[in-house]
């Protein structure tokens, strides 16, 4: 059994997994609304809400489960990449633990460990071997790329955005239209009552045949096209505009997907990360996966935005091929040159 501890921006979440990705509890703290004023994330308060929540979370659920640190056989802890700050706190907390405790402590890229939240279950019966090659879309609020999983501790970036994240694009338009930061499930919702025809926004590099991403210019548009509308937007408007934003968000995401099946004919496809989450980008994929027999792998919701019980996963599955088990660990705000191929 794993304990996997994340805290790489603002939510704190600690889960308990073992090795075929069996998830045995999850403990999570969000404060988003601590950030709702400031339009993002203030990375100072994103830290001293780690500080204050880590611990009393990681008594909880050992306390909860009737889990003693001798039942555990190691700690993963994501180290990279996320904000300084907030990833010292879980850092420094699972060294500590893995010190007093004499476990091994084993660093993991937060990206890696979205790739594995579309394997994990909640019940013996959902466990599933993990398929190699697949190719995982990772869509979240600071990043967006497919990446080929070739193998454990193989990935291959095919392509990422050049600027803005999809989360982020989304973010910032939830923002200007009134739903407030982070507006991902209002605007899904709002999308799923409008009718995406209403207005056209661009797609940036879709018709690129590389796997490139932009996002923003249909920002900027988003932003133009709500100041054209004046300050005043019926939810009828807002559902319209949140309809035809995601339709040109997801267009984007499935055309680069569908590009990258053809090109490199992988045994399964998957979307995470907190984009993932979205009813539209999710009910194109299924369509995807039917109309080109290959199967798709995704997470549940609670497993889609940041949470513990992928790192744990990630930890459980790299731990044996991890030169960084028992080392001292650093953190590091951005990938290392390695870790993607
Ligand atoms: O993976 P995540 O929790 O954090 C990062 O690593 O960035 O992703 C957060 C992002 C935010 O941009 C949030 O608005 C978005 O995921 N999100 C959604 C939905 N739920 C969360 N975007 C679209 N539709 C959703 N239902
Ligand atoms: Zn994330």
């Amino acid at each position: 059994m794993i304990l996997g501890i994340e805290t790489s921006c603002d939510d704190s979440s600690v889960a308990l997994v073992n090795q075929q990705g069996l998830v045995i509890d999850q403990l999570s703290k969000t404060f988003d609304e601590d950030h709702v004023s400031f339009g993002g994330i203030v990375p100072e308060r994103a830290s001293r809400n780690h500080l204050k929540a880590l611990v009393p979370c990681i008594e909880n659920i050992l306390k909860k489960n009737t889990v003693k640190f001798s039942d555990l056989n190691a700690i993963a802890v994501t180290n990279r990449p996320g904000l300084q700050g907030s990833l010292i706190v879980g850092v420094v907390t699972a060294q500590t633990l893995s010190l007093v405790h004499d476990l091994p402590v084993v660093g993991v890229n937060h990206l890696v460990g979205h790739i594995y939240s579309a394997w994990l279950a909640d019940d013996k019966n959902e466990i599933k071997d993990v398929v190699y090659p697949h190719l995982s879309l990772v869509v979240s609020g600071g990043h967006t790329q497919l990446v080929l999983v070739e193998d454990v501790c193989k990935y291959k970036i095919l392509g990422k955005t050049l600027d803005d994240a999809a989360g982020e694009a989304i973010d910032k338009f939830s923002n200007v239209i009134g739903y407030g930061f982070p507006g991902g499930a209002q605007v899904d919702a709002a999308a799923s009552k409008g009718d995406a025809q209403a207005f056209q926004f661009p797609r940036p590099l879709i018709r690129e045949k590389n796997y490139d991403f932009s996002f923003s210019g249909l920002k900027a548009a988003g932003f133009r096209k709500v100041e054209e509308l004046g300050a005043d937007l019926d939810e009828g408007l807002k559902n319209d505009l949140a309809a035809a934003y995601m339709e040109a968000v997801v267009d984007v995401l499935s055309t680069k997907l569908k590009l990258a099946l053809e090109e490199h004919k992988p045994k399964a496809f998957s979307v995470v990360g907190g984009v993932s989450a979205n009813s539209q980008l999710r009910d194109r994929l299924e369509k995807i996966s039917i109309e080109k027999g290959i199967p798709f792998f995704r997470p549940k919701l609670k497993y889609c935005t940041d949470n513990g019980a992928m790192i744990a996963y990630a930890g459980a599955r790299h731990i044996n091929q991890s030169d960084t088990a028992n080392k001292n660990i650093q953190t590091f705000a951005r990938s290392l040159p390695g870790d993607f191929l």
